[in-house]
């Protein structure tokens, strides 16, 4: 079959990541780093993720574990709104500029990794 006729690609666009970058083990200040994507319209953020991840830059650092929206662990800000990146699809974001960074008020460990260290102290008092 060719590219053309695959029904998959029927819906493939091209999409900027801009992704906030930060190791704490070594960098100054975080940066933001962007990537070209060419991912297909119902493929959620942590599917584009992890594609970046494959194709481009296998030291991007973000968490995931359920992948279906369960266990909370992807949550980060999507184009400044908190959310799950294993919900959130492509095309609902209504454009082709996707901004990530993590959650807000946590310490940055690695790029999309915070510390969640305190957040679960507090869970198990209550
Ligand atoms: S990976 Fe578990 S909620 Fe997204």
């Amino acid at each position: 079959m060719s590219a053309d006729t695959n029904p998959k690609n029927e819906h493939t666009r091209m999409y900027r990541f801009e992704i906030l970058r930060y190791d704490a083990s070594r960098d100054d200040e975080p940066r933001f780093q962007a990537y070209q994507v060419a991912a297909q319209a119902n493929m959620s953020v942590l599917e584009a993720l992890l594609k970046i991840q494959d194709e481009q830059d296998p030291s991007l650092a973000f968490r995931y574990a359920c992948r279906g929206a369960v266990c909370g662990s992807c949550a980060m800000a999507i184009n400044g709104k908190l959310n799950l990146a294993c919900r959130v699809q492509l095309k609902n974001l209504h454009t082709n500029r996707v901004i990530l960074e993590p959650l807000p008020r946590f310490e940055i460990l690695k790029d999309l990794v915070v510390d969640m260290d305190l957040f679960w102290e507090k869970y198990q008092r209550i």
